[in-house]
């Protein structure tokens, strides 16, 4: 049996499953493959050239080949957009406007960077500010990002059709501008000091979603939740040391430690990290000579026990118990500020790991990953890692990964 029958006929019942496929009586042909990898992929049909190579591709059993063409179409760069914006919102909405983080997600597919520069990196991305010009024939605000609006992003969106071409790296600190009444433009730089600048961490959307009000908590489960892939239910672990536990958390018997110190030993261990930032009137706001207020309000609640936060030390008590299965680093005990604390997070296993799930879940659109899954994320994450963490490598193959079972 050659190549050809075996992955054009034999498989079209579990085609179907994958991708949503009615299969026509004649079988699955060639074309009809190409067609689905670039309906994934870019969103896109292909021309007719493309079809045509791609059936080729397709007949000798080269997968790769035709999702990697699939993947050189600027539609590429709208679904690591959609993959990218779940993150950028409490409420997981892909559909969200395209915002600072998801340009920063693009800009690391389309060069390659290592996707632990999304926690580490200095830069951002910006759109080039003649393009805008020239798009809306004058000087307008949305030529430069903003420290208290998103409209350089969703200008982008709905007047640029490619939004990969045109994107540039440029330091993330002073990417900043306000335009003033005599079309001329002044820096605005952030707050935020170089040294804390944490690629993703600090892009507007991280500040507005899981920094304003609250107490600062949120960026982590955030972290635990969408950048490891664990949520909070399943890291509960009650044996993990509490020294850490501020005291607005009550400590009613039993309730406290049976439950509350399950969440609270490590998120509030983490946040310390933070607690020279906040987020508020549409910005964000460091300080380093004083934590931030958030993290001694209702202290009155446990004001005995309760853990006082006087700079921004954090301490990561996962690494023993259960959580050690999320694969820390030596260096990823303790430390000072965001940056520090996001290095520890970008060298876990779990990291890599989790971009090839939500990567795998997005092109193969699977909701639940079965045992046989499981592997294939496994396997991806090793090879994601290998490409010195190149997620646009991820995505295809991904891609393969979901064609090869056909
Ligand atoms: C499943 C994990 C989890 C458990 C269990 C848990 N918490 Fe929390 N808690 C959180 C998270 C996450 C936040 C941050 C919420 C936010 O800002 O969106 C939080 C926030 C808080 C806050 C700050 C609220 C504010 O003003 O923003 C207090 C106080 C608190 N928890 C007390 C408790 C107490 C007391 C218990 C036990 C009865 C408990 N928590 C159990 C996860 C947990």
């Amino acid at each position: 049996m050659g190549r050809k029958t075996k992955f054009i006929i034999v498989p079209r019942i579990v085609l179907a499953l994958l991708w949503g496929f009615q299969p026509s009586a004649q079988g699955t042909s060639a074309e009809d493959i190409v067609r689905l990898i670039y309906k994934r992929l870019p969103g896109d049909v292909p021309t007719s050239t493309e079809l045509q190579l791609g059936a080729e591709d397709i007949r000798a059993g080269r997968f790769e080949a035709v999702v990697r063409r699939a993947t050189s179409k600027t539609g590429f760069f709208r679904v690591i957009k959609e993959w990218a914006s779940v993150l950028t919102n409490v409420g997981t909405d892909a559909n969200v406007s395209y915002n600072e983080m998801s340009a920063m997600f693009v800009l690391a597919a389309r060069d390659g960077i290592d996707a632990r520069e999304l926690l580490t990196g200095k830069w951002t991305a910006t759109y080039n500010p003649e393009l805008i010009q020239g798009v809306a024939g004058r000087v307008i605000e949305e030529m430069y990002p903003a420290r208290t609006n998103n409209k350089h992003y969703a200008y982008v969106e709905t007047h640029f059709s490619d939004i990969g071409s045109a994107l540039q790296k440029i330091n993330q600190r002073t990417a900043t501008k306000i335009k003033n009444t005599d079309d001329t433009f002044t820096d605005d730089p952030s707050e935020v000091p170089e040294a804390e600048i944490s690629g993703i961490l600090t892009s507007r959307p991280a500040g507005e979603e899981y920094l304003s009000a609250g107490t600062n908590r949120r960026l982590i489960r955030w972290i635990m939740e969408h950048l490891l892939c664990t949520p909070l239910s399943s890291i509960r672990d009650t044996r993990e040391p509490d020294f850490r536990v501020r005291h607005d958390v009550a400590r009613e018997p039993g309730e406290y430690n049976n439950n509350c110190v399950g969440c609270h030993a490590k998120l509030d261990s983490q946040a310390g990290a933070l607690a020279y930032f906040d987020f508020n009137s549409n910005r964000f706001r460091y300080r380093s000579d004083r934590v931030q207020n958030k993290y001694l309000q209702n202290a009155d609640t446990s004001p005995e026990v309760g853990y006082n936060t006087t700079d921004d030390s954090w301490l990561n008590v996962m690494r023993d118990y259960n959580n050690a299965r999320l694969g820390w680093g030596s260096a990823d005990k303790e430390g000072n500020g965001l940056a520090s604390y996001a290095a520890a997070i970008a060298s876990t296993e779990a990291y890599p790991k989790c971009l090839a799930q939500t990567a795998f879940k997005k092109v193969c659109r699977k909701e639940e990953l079965d045992f046989q899954d499981k592997k294939t994320v496994d396997g991806l994450a090793q090879e994601f890692v290998d490409s010195g963490y190149n997620l646009k490598e991820l995505f295809i193959q991904a891609t393969v990964k979901c064609m090869e079972k056909l």
